[in-house]
C-alpha cells in the first residue's frame, strides 16, 4: 500500500452499520430514547451564546439586526443539521463527524476532523466554563461574597511560546531519559550515556521554560476549573445519571427564557428598532459569526448514537427538533432584548448578563437573580454535553487505533470511558482556568465550522459513491430549484441555440444542484463564517492542525486498525 493509499483508506459504511469492530469488551448502555436525545440537543445548544454573547454582538456589531444574525446562523446550522442527520441515519455509531469522515473522505481526514473536534468540544467546554464562572461570580457578588482577584479570572497574558517549548522539551527529555535508563545502573554503551545526558539537558531546559510560564500565571479562574472537574466526576458515574440531570437543567433554562420573553414582549417599543441595521449588512454577518457560538452543540447529539435504542430514527429527530426549538427561542430573545431596550445600552460593564440587564432596566429587579440562576443551570448542561461528546469521540478514535487504547477502555462497573473522561477533564479544566473566553470561543468557532464543512462534503461524496445505500433520513431536495433551473436552461437554449449535448449537461447540473443544495449551502455558509473570523484565529487553527498531522504520522498511521494485516 502506498503512503497516499494508507492516508486515504476508508472504513466501509456496511461495516459500520454492522457494528464495526466493537464485538469484544463491555458495551455502552443502549438506554437513550428520542426524548433524551432532544433534551441533550437543547442542553448542548442554549448556553453562554445566548446568555452572554447576544448583548456584545448587538451592541458592537449588529444592533437590532442581531435578529437577522440569529436567523442567518440558524439557517446555516439547519442546513448542516440535515447533513448530520443524513449521515447519522446511515452510520449510527458514536464519533459524530469523525466517524462519518472515516467512511467518506478517508483516514487522514478523519483524524484531522477528530483532532479538530477537540477544538469544538474541549476548547468549547473551556470557553463555556469561563462564562459559567462569570455568572456564578455575579450571583456571589449579589450575596456579598467576593472571590480574591487571583482566583477569579485567567491571567492577563499567557506565554504561548514558552508553554510549547516547555511541553515539547520536557516530553522529549523524559522519553529520552526513560529509554537510556540502563545508563543509571551502569554497564551501558557510550551511545546510551550520551542520549541520557542530552535528554537530561533537554528536560532541564524545559523546566527553565516551565518556570518562566509559572511566573506569568498570576491568577487563575478557580470556579471554571472546579465546575469542569465536578461534571467529569458525574460523567464517570454513567450516562443515565447525566441524562436525568440534563433534563432538569434544560427545563430550568427554557423556563427562564420563556419568562424573559413573556415579560419583555409587552415592553417592546418599535422606536428601538430604528435604525434596524445601524452597522449595515456587514454588521449582520459579523454578528452571525459571533452568535454562531450559540448554536454549537446540536451536532453533539450525534455522539449519542451508540447509546440510543433506535439511533437511525432518534438521532435525526433529536438534531433537527432541538435546533428548530432553539432557533425560535433565540430569535424571540433577540427581538425582545433589542425591542425593549436600545441596543446602545447593551454595552458596558454588565455586558456579561444582558438578559438580567434588560429586566433591571424594565424595573423587574427581583427577576435578575432568577435569570442568573437559570443561566448557571443552562450553561452547566452545555458543559455536560460537550464533555460527554468529547470523551465519546476520543473513545471512538482509540477503538480505531488512531490514539492510545487507554482512551477506549470502558469501565466494567460504570460502563463509561473512564480514562478518556478523566484525562481530558483535567486538560479542559486547566485551559478553562488559564485562558480568556474570547480566544477560546474563536478557536471553538473555527474548529466547529471546519468540521461542518467536512460533514457536508461527506454527504455529497456518499450520495455520489453509494447512492443506493439505504438512508432512513435524507436531506430534502429544494423544491423550486429544479423547475426554475430547467426553465432557465430552456430559455438559454432558445436564446443562444445551445447544442443538444450542452443542454443535456446543463440539465444534469441542475438536477445535481437540486439534489445536493442543502449540503452545498451548509458547507458554503460555514466557509463564509470561517472567513469572517480574525487572522490570528486562523494561525492558531493551522498550528493546532499541524501538531495533529505530526501525531498522526508518528502514531495513528502506524497503529491504525486498518493497518493490521487482517484489515488490509
Ligand atoms: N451553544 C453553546 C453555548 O452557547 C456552546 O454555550
Amino acid at each position: 500500500m502506498s503512503l497516499i493509499q494508507k492516508l486515504l483508506r476508508r472504513k466501509s459504511v456496511q461495516d459500520l452499520q454492522n457494528g464495526g469492530d466493537d464485538a469484544a469488551g463491555p458495551k455502552l448502555n443502549k438506554v437513550l430514547t428520542a426524548r433524551d436525545v432532544f433534551f441533550h440537543g437543547v442542553a448542548a445548544i442554549i448556553g453562554t451564546g445566548i446568555f452572554v454573547l447576544t448583548g456584545v454582538a448587538a451592541h458592537d456589531h449588529a444592533g437590532p439586526g442581531i435578529i437577522l444574525s440569529f436567523l442567518l446562523a440558524g439557517f446555516a446550522c439547519a442546513f448542516v443539521s440535515f447533513a448530520y442527520a443524513e449521515l447519522s441515519s446511515m452510520i449510527p455509531v458514536s464519533g459524530s463527524a469523525y466517524t462519518y469522515t472515516y467512511a467518506t473522505l478517508g483516514e487522514i481526514f478523519a483524524w484531522l476532523i477528530g483532532w479538530d473536534l477537540l477544538l469544538e468540544y474541549a476548547v468549547g467546554a473551556s470557553a463555556v466554563a469561563v462564562g459559567w464562572s462569570a455568572y456564578l461570580q455575579n450571583v456571589m457578588k449579589a450575596l456579598g461574597l467576593n472571590l480574591p482577584q487571583y482566583l477569579s479570572h485567567a491571567p492577563e497574558s499567557v506565554p504561548w511560546q514558552a508553554i510549547f517549548i516547555a511541553a515539547a522539551a520536557i516530553t522529549v527529555g523524559v522519553i529520552g531519559l526513560f529509554k537510556s535508563r540502563a545508563a543509571l545502573t551502569g554497564g551501558a554503551g557510550l551511545k546510551t550515556y550520551v542520549i541520557g545526558l542530552g535528554s537530561a539537558a533537554l528536560a532541564g531546559f524545559g523546566l527553565v521554560n516551565a518556570w518562566d510560564v509559572a511566573t506569568h500565571l498570576t491568577s487563575v479562574d478557580l470556579p471554571a476549573i472546579l465546575i469542569i472537574l465536578f461534571i467529569n466526576f458525574f460523567l464517570i458515574k454513567g450516562v443515565s445519571h447525566t441524562a436525568k440531570m440534563t433534563a432538569v437543567f434544560v427545563m430550568i433554562k427554557v423556563a427562564v427564557i420563556i419568562f424573559f420573553v413573556g415579560v419583555g414582549i409587552w415592553h417592546i417599543d418599535t422606536t428601538n428598532y430604528h435604525p434596524f441595521l445601524p452597522f449595515g449588512w456587514h454588521g449582520v454577518f459579523t454578528g452571525a459569526a459571533i452568535v454562531f457560538f450559540a448554536y454549537i452543540g446540536f451536532d453533539a447529539v450525534t455522539t449519542l448514537a451508540e447509546e440510543c435504542k433506535d439511533p437511525q430514527k432518534d438521532v435525526p429527530k433529536g438534531v433537527i427538533g432541538s435546533l428548530i426549538v432553539c432557533t425560535v427561542l433565540y430569535i424571540l430573545v433577540a427581538a425582545v432584548m433589542t425591542g425593549a431596550m436600545s441596543y446602545l445600552l447593551l454595552g458596558g460593564s454588565e455586558i456579561a448578563a444582558p438578559m438580567a440587564r434588560v429586566l433591571d432596566y424594565l424595573g423587574y429587579w427581583w427577576a435578575s437573580p432568577f435569570v442568573s440562576i437559570g443561566a448557571i443551570a443552562g450553561i452547566t448542561s452545555v458543559l455536560i454535553v460537550l464533555l460527554f461528546g468529547q470523551s465519546r469521540i476520543m473513545m471512538r478514535m482509540a477503538k480505531d487505533g488512531l490514539i492510545s487504547p487507554i482512551f477506549g477502555n470502558i469501565h466494567e462497573k460504570y460502563r463509561t470511558p473512564v480514562w478518556s473522561i478523566a484525562i481530558w477533564g483535567v486538560l479542559v479544566a486547566l485551559t478553562a482556568g488559564l485562558l480568556p473566553i474570547s480566544e477560546l470561543a474563536e478557536l471553538t468557532n473555527i474548529g466547529t465550522l471546519a468540521a461542518f464543512v467536512m460533514v457536508c462534503a461527506g454527504v455529497m461524496i456518499l450520495r455520489v459513491k453509494e447512492p443506493e445505500r439505504p438512508r432512513k433520513f435524507r436531506c430534502p431536495d429544494m423544491p423550486l430549484v429544479k423547475p426554475v433551473g430547467n426553465f432557465a436552461v430552456t430559455c438559454m437554449t432558445r436564446m443562444f441555440g445551445l447544442k443538444a449535448q450542452t443542454e443535456a449537461r446543463l440539465r444534469s447540473c441542475v438536477k445535481g444542484v437540486a439534489w445536493m443544495l442543502i449540503p452545498i449551502l451548509g458547507a458554503g455558509m460555514s466557509m463564509v463564517f470561517m472567513f469572517s473570523l480574525p487572522g490570528i484565529t486562523w494561525i492558531r487553527f493551522f498550528i493546532w492542525m499541524g501538531v495533529g498531522v505530526v501525531i498522526y504520522m508518528f502514531y495513528g498511521r502506524v497503529h491504525s486498525k486498518l493497518n493490521k494485516p487482517e484489515n488490509k
